[in-house]
């Protein structure tokens, strides 16, 4: 049991903490290490939900809870604006929530500075996170492979039609702007193409790190591709259907008493310098403990291997599985492609010249099979990678910016 789920954590924890740890020795990795649990322990700031992060920083918050047509139980969050205040939504990323929009914090997160414009902010929260592990009448247990039975297609088909559906009925308005990050745009692309009466109350959408193609995705997580399936079907022989939820990686640094040995050292040292892409002078450091307390924040392993199933077939399509079920469910034995031809809602896509996950090349087949794109933005640092978007020092300058000046102009 210990194996498939310790290389899960080694890879989830070594491919964040490589964004700090490119110059810097094991040694302080150690140290980093220890000093982040401490922190965690200690900080209040790092144990606080999204709704009192929020609070925090000086703004009102709101939780509203959302039941999708197959029963889940969603808790979104809100920056509530005035009554005329245009509707901004937000939705992350695979192993986040809605605290992922925030962490950065105070003067410098995308929310806030759309409150502070005037914005009526709302961030969703897929099934299987911390704040949407809950059913009408499954249980979230991890061997509850019911509640578990569910990827980015269900995210897309259930979780934003009944968000957007939700916020368009509370405030009588269209959704102004949807901003998906990674995950976040996935879903928006799947309810699109499967719920196109839903995407019309959408008038625009904003995709950072944009992730339809995943076929070109490269540096330490392509190695795992090969050896996913039989991690997967290990998982499922223990009965293991929820992959990394809340606090498990910061669980197992305090059962291993946060002692990196030589061992560890390794894998990560290998790790990090496949990972490599990682920007190390736009990672800020005092960030770590709040990003180890809210991320991973759990989804289910469905999820995990639709994505690498993405990776391996090079296409954006239905989960697969296997030729037999396949042709039960969908009428034939390959998975059908979602259409992206059918999206009609505006689009503007931003990327990263050094993001191995969501790539220039997978982000241009994107482009090419999209209608209606508004923008295409390439975030003008060479090194700005995947977690940049939202965690880079200057996201404020590079990312934001650029996405309050399309949502004030694009729109009318
Ligand atoms: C990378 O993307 C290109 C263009 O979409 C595609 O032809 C190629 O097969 C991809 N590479 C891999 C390894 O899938
Ligand atoms: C299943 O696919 C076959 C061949 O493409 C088609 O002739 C048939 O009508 C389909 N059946 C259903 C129920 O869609």
């Amino acid at each position: 049991m210990m194996q498939p789920t310790a290389i899960a954590y080694f890879l989830s924890l070594c491919g964040f903490l490589s964004a700090a740890t490119v110059n810097v020795t094991f040694n302080n990795l150690q140290e980093l290490l220890s000093t982040a649990l401490n922190d965690i322990q200690n900080n209040v700031d790092a144990n606080l939900n999204t709704l009192e992060l929020i609070r925090k920083a000086g703004y009102p918050a709101e939780a509203h809870v959302v039941l999708t047509e197959d029963g889940y139980l969603l808790t979104i969050h809100r920056i509530p604006g005035g009554e005329n205040s245009p509707v901004v939504f937000l939705q992350h990323c695979l192993l986040c929530s809605s605290a992922i929009w925030v962490i950065i914090g105070k003067g410098k997160a995308l929310p806030y500075k759309l409150a502070d414009q005037g914005y009526d902010v709302w961030l969703g929260n897929f099934r299987g996170n911390t704040y949407s592990r809950a059913h009408i009448s499954l249980s979230p247990s991890p061997s509850n492979a019911k509640f578990w039975d569910f990827s980015f297609d269900e995210m897309g088909t259930y979780d934003l039609p009944a968000m957007i559906s939700y916020v368009t009925y509370l405030t009588s308005k269209p959704v102004h702007t949807y901003i998906g990050y990674s995950m976040g745009t996935t879903t928006f692309y799947v309810m699109a193409v499967k719920r196109p009466e839903v995407a019309k109350m959408v008038r625009m959408m904003i995709s950072l790190a944009p992730a339809a193609f995943v076929g070109n995705l490269s540096g330490g997580l392509r190695l795992i591709i090969p050896f996913a399936n039989s991690i997967e079907a290990i998982l499922r022989f223990l009965g293991i259907n929820e992959f990394l939820p809340k606090n498990s990686v910061l669980l197992y640094l305090a059962r291993v008493g946060c002692n990196v040995d030589l061992f560890t050292q390794q894998i990560c040292g290998i790790i990090v310098f496949l990972i490599n892409g990682f920007n190390d002078e736009q990672f800020d450091y005092p960030l770590l403990p709040m990003l180890l307390a809210h991320f991973p924040s759990g989804t289910s392993v469905k999820t995990i291997a639709h994505f690498v199933q993405g990776v391996s077939s090079n296409k954006f399509r239905a989960y697969d599985y296997g030729r037999e079920k396949n042709m039960q469910i969908y009428n034939a034995t390959i998975p059908p492609d979602y259409d992206l031809s059918r999206i009609t809602v505006p689009i503007a896509l931003m990327y990263g010249t050094n993001d191995l996950i969501t790539p220039e090349k997978d982000v241009e087949k994107l482009r090419n099979s999209l209608t209606n794109i508004v923008e295409y933005y390439r975030v003008p640092y060479p090194k700005f990678n995947h977690f940049d978007f939202l965690l880079a020092k200057d996201a404020p300058t590079l990312v934001f910016e650029k996405v309050l000046e399309i949502i004030k102009n694009k729109v009318n």
